[in-house]
């Protein structure tokens, strides 16, 4: 089995624009680093075979040995920044799309591909670039544990497709698929026909979970309800109110043994 290398990503490639500017490193702090280095057109895509400094969500690092997946989408969108955590709920449905072809899996809110099992295949973060207050680009960082051997051991919640399945995935296949879903679905698609599909793939709603906001220490309880065509969940606290959040703020964690993070 070939593993990540450009040439198959470029020849294996079915987009009209994104990844055709591809830039590909062996290995690098982050493909979020090489992004402030490059010239950076609707739809560039950068892809890192391992990471020295990979970051997750709500300042967590992202475990980025041989064996994952490791890229960044760089888009230029029509759209107000308010809309970023809908982009990411998109671009969550795309890559969804593209691993069911290997493993089972759902969404967990806001963009979290899991097993049936709950372990975590793949986690995106979204970066908005601005200068002069105005948006330059929207830099999607995705990491799927493709064929990950190990990982550290407390991350426990973590899983690859080759631990579920025992067969390793086409990484370079897998790749290409993920960038065709995401143009069709944030250029082609309709995006409410999209966020029906992201709410009936999303494994967080009708469950109970604790909401933990960022900086504070108070946690609180309640069951998800839905989610906005904005991406934001809605949650009704164990007290009767209705919140909304967003994934900026609020890290959602399961009750019922599923807290995977
Ligand atoms: C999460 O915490 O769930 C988000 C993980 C995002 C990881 C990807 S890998 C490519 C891009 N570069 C990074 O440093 N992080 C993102």
């Amino acid at each position: 089995m070939n593993t990540i290398n450009k040439k198959d990503i470029i020849n294996g490639l079915q987009t009209e624009y994104i990844g055709r500017d591809f830039y590909f490193f062996e290995k690098t702090t982050s493909t979020f680093d090489e992004a402030d280095r490059i010239s950076k057109k609707n739809g560039t895509v950068i892809c890192a075979k391992v990471q020295t400094n990979g970051r997750g969500r709500l300042g967590r690092n992202w475990e980025s040995g041989n064996g994952g997946i490791y890229f960044s989408v760089i888009l230029k969108p029509q759209m107000s920044t308010d809309k970023l955590g809908l982009l990411t709920s998109l671009c969550a449905t795309a890559v969804q799309r593209a691993i069911l072809e290997y493993v089972p899996c759902s969404i967990k809110w806001p963009n979290d591909i899991v097993s049936e099992n709950g372990k975590k295949l793949c986690g995106i973060l979204t970066k908005l670039q601005s200068a002069d207050e105005k948006t330059e680009y929207i830099n999607v960082g995705i990491g799927i544990n493709a064929n990950t051997d190990c990982f550290d051991e407390e991350l426990k919640y973590a899983s690859s497709i080759k631990l579920l399945t025992g067969k390793e995935a086409d990484e370079n296949k897998l790749l290409c698929k993920c960038l065709l879903e995401i143009e069709n679905i944030i250029g082609k698609e309709n995006t409410n026909n999209v966020m029906e599909e992201y709410k009936k793939k999303c494994i967080t709603l009708g469950k109970r979970v604790r909401l933990l906001y960022a900086g504070g220490d108070s946690v609180q309880k309640g069951l998800c309800l839905d989610v906005n065509p904005d991406g934001t969940l809605v949650v009704k606290k164990d007290d009767g109110t209705l919140v909304t959040v967003n994934s900026g703020e609020v890290s959602v964690r399961g009750i019922y043994g599923e807290e995977y993070v």
